[in-house]
């Protein structure tokens, strides 16, 4: 299900920001450009800088996340959703899920938001080169792997095999459902499951882990990076593990609340680290003494 609304250049204040230019919680005047519905309870909100001197020095990797501020509620941590040439703007996926995600429904095009970022550590593409690459997630935890999978595909004679392994609950919570068939025929193995399939649904059937058996793959060559909820990326790395993919090879990204966004506050501390400046993406060699059952 997609629906789309766009428009021109919008407002170029947002209500409430009188802290000084320099001060790092400052969220930036920003505002929506276009409006995607993309699952029940998801949406896709292009934003842009309302100055353009800003747009142009706004540089990020994949993987990082933005603080999205709604004036007057609150400010949430977002993933980046689009490649760096998706541009005008940036693409943020969002479930409305409480206060502020769900008072971002109401946001219209020409909509005033605020915006601070990047932030955080990225995704090793860089260590990925020359390497097969495994991409796997569930649900919402492809937004912030699409840019992985635009960048593979923007330079795929860097990287050897690359897998893709996608799963959601039903067909109809399938994210970017209508860029798979694209991202197979330029060279990404892709593979889609559901938890429930429905009347129409002809693909496979059953959790994303059980997609290892249908793959293979060579532990020594192969670099993992995976996103979605802890559970699957626990069950994922556990299929890793027992392909003998090594540790240093396993990536996840990591949420936890967050406040500050540049590790003062400690809202997101996991164990030494903070989430938001040494995360959100870890490798399973650092962290996995944290990523246990005990922390789901
Ligand atoms: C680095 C990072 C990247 C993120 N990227 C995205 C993204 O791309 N798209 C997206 O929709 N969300 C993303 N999130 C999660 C998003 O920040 C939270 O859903 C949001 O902060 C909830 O705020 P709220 O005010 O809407 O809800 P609240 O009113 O604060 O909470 C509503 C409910 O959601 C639960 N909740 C709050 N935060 C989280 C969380 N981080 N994970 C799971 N449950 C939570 C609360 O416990 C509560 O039950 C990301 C989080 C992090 C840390
Ligand atoms: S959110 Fe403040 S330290 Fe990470």
């Amino acid at each position: 299900m997609t629906t789309t609304q766009s428009t021109s250049p919008g407002p170029r204040t947002v209500q409430g920001a009188d802290l000084p230019e320099d001060d790092p919680f400052l969220p930036r005047p920003a505002y929506v450009s276009e409006i995607r519905g993309e699952t029940p309870g998801i949406t896709t909100y292009r934003i842009e800088f309302a100055d353009p001197d800003r747009a142009a020095c706004y540089a990020y990797e994949p993987g990082q996340f933005n603080m999205l501020w709604m004036p007057g509620i609150g400010e949430v941590p977002i993933s980046i959703a689009s490649a760096p040439d998706e541009g005008p703007g940036i693409l943020h996926t969002i479930r409305a899920t409480g206060r502020v995600t769900n008072a971002m429904t109401s946001l219209k095009p020409k909509s005033p938001i605020g915006l601070r970022g990047p932030y955080g550590r990225g995704w090793p593409l860089k260590q990925a080169e020359g390497r097969d690459v495994l991409v796997v997630s569930g649900g919402l935890g492809l937004a912030p792997l699409r840019p992985v999978v635009l960048a593979l595909l923007a330079n795929r004679e860097r990287y050897g095999k690359v897998i893709l392994m996608h799963g959601a609950r039903t067909p109809k919570d399938l994210l970017y459902d209508y860029e798979y068939e694209s991202w197979s025929a330029r060279g990404i193995e892709t593979l889609i499951t559901v938890d429930r399939g429905d009347a129409a649904w002809r693909g496979r059937v059953g959790v994303v882990p059980v997609l290892f058996n249908r793959v293979t793959i060579d532990p020594k060559r192969t670099l993992m990076m995976t996103c979605g909820p802890e559970v699957l990326m626990r069950f994922a790395v556990a299929e890793a593990i027992a392909r003998e993919i090594p540790a240093g090879s396993i990536y996840y990204s990591l949420e936890r609340n967050m406040h500050c966004a540049i590790g003062l506050c400690g809202h997101c501390q996991l164990g030494p680290d903070f989430v938001c400046k040494d995360g959100p993406v870890f490798d399973h060699s650092q962290t996995a003494r944290f990523f246990s059952r005990e922390h789901f």
